[in-house]
């Protein structure tokens, strides 16, 4: 078939080369002229493992290209959107990307009427499917359908590939027949719904597992006050099929492009329609003062840390993945900065894009290198180079051999056994 996606970041460009690589001939549209130049070079703009390999696989076949010119894809008969929906400051989410991108299918569609769906991907309030679709409803052929996505960067391809579900919101018969088409022979179970169901779907599962992060997060800390151990409660929990084991891992706290404005978002449109969401209200208090709690763990040990060397390990809102966007780490880097410390970070993808936020920082080429003579070294993003490391070299390297794992991730007991102060998340 036929598809065009709008925009090209995380969700748009994953989805672009899923669809080109499942066969599909395949236009991404961005209005940054440098990212378009960048991709028909086949060069990814963003980090996802596997992405750039399968973006010149596609670009060889001949399935996807690139354009800043939405004329283009006057003959897709699918156009998705993808764009971005921040917060805006009140909260809300700004749906202004959207609403531009729904004018530009507008645009298109009137200068090249044909039968069109258009897809909403991007995670958007409750009603917004509706209102676009009545904005665009004189329009013969156009129809509007909400297609929520649900990858995790890090694993962005993967998941488009081969999704958890796929649900597609519309009311329109021949709408749901072309999704389905354009789905064929991806092995996923189907929710077939209305768009508001759809559009509602995307924000209680973000919140959901934003809530048993913070649900984790806040047990950890009485586990640490009773000298209990999170990972072994966490992992005598997930063995309850109720329960499950995803998502139960105590920590510094979600960040990322969608938890934190997507729970927002969800509490402002409780809040709009007089509904008070007291559970997300919490989720979002816990998660704000994660940070600040794991740093209190620093202080407990190490009391003033002005003038001493702190490694930090790890920069990205996770592993996989070059995304800063509300990353503990920044709170983490601020916080050590306001205290006066020397910071050393290291990590392998995310340094240059935190790099202009934070200059003062040191950053190391390696592990090892943040180690060096540093008074104690703060685990933030569970990369497999910031795990498995020679304990005994970093042993001799650092000044104190304080660890604070922020992510419960390095070998505990035998880091101890080495004879490191060792201080995980809500552990014993
Ligand atoms: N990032 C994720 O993990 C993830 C997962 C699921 C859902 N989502 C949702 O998907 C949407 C996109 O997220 P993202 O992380 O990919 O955003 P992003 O910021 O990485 O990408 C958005 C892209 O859209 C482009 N754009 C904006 N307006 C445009 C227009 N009118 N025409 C063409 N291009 C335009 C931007 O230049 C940018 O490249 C958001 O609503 C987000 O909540 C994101």
């Amino acid at each position: 078939m036929r598809v065009a996606v709008i925009g090209t970041g995380y969700v748009g460009l994953t989805t672009a080369v899923s669809l080109a690589m499942n066969g599909h001939d395949v236009l991404g549209i961005d209005l940054v002229e440098a990212k378009i130049v960048q991709l028909q070079k086949g060069k990814s703009p963003i980090y996802e493992p596997g992405l750039e390999e399968a973006l010149a696989l596609v670009l060889k076949r001949g399935n996807l290209e690139f354009t800043t010119n939405i004329a283009d894809a006057r003959e897709a008969e699918i156009l998705f959107v993808c764009v971005g929906t921040p917060e805006s400051a009140d909260g809300t989410a700004d749906l202004s990307y959207v609403y531009a991108a729904a004018s530009d299918v507008e645009a298109l569609h009137r200068s090249a009427p044909r039968k069109r769906v258009v897809v909403i991907k991007s995670t958007v309030p409750v009603g917004t499917g509706d209102r676009i679709a009545e904005k665009l409803r004189e329009l013969d052929g156009l129809h509007v359908v909400s297609n929520p996505e649900f990858l995790r960067e890090g694993n962005a391809l993967e998941d488009a590939l081969h999704p958890s579900r796929i649900v597609i919101g519309t009311a329109h018969e021949a709408a749901a027949e072309t999704m389905e088409q354009l789905y064929q022979g991806v092995n996923a179970p189907r929710v077939a719904t209305t768009r508001a169901n759809a559009e509602l779907i995307k924000y209680a599962s973000n919140a959901f597992l934003a809530t048993r992060i913070s649900f984790m997060n806040e047990l950890a800390r009485l586990s640490g006050a009773l000298g209990t151990d999170i990972v072994t409660v966490a992992l005598g929990m997930g063995l309850d099929s109720r329960i499950g084991p995803e998502f139960l891992r105590a920590g510094v706290g979600y960040g990322g492009s969608c938890f934190p404005k997507d729970t927002i978002a969800l509490l402002q449109l409780a809040h709009q329609n007089g509904i008070s969401m007291s559970i997300l209200e919490k989720v979002r208090e816990v998660n704000a003062t994660q940070p600040i709690w794991f740093l209190e763990q620093l202080h407990k040990r190490q009391g003033n840390v002005a003038g001493k060397k702190i490694a930090v390990l790890g920069l990205a809102f996770k592993p996989e993945t070059d995304d800063i966007r509300e990353a503990p780490s920044l709170k983490i880097l601020e916080a050590l900065q306001n205290a006066g410390a020397t910071v050393a970070a290291y990590d392998p993808i995310a340094a240059q894009v935190v790099r202009p936020l934070f200059p003062q920082v040191e950053y190391v080429g390696n592990p090892a290198e943040a180690f060096k003579g540093a008074h104690a070294a703060l685990l933030i993003t569970e990369w497999k180079e910031c795990i498995h490391l020679d304990w005994e070299a970093i042993k001799s390297d650092m000044a104190v051999p304080l660890l604070l794992d922020g992510r419960n991730a390095w070998p505990s007991q035998s880091l101890k056994d080495a004879g490191f102060d060792y201080t995980g998340v809500g552990r014993s």
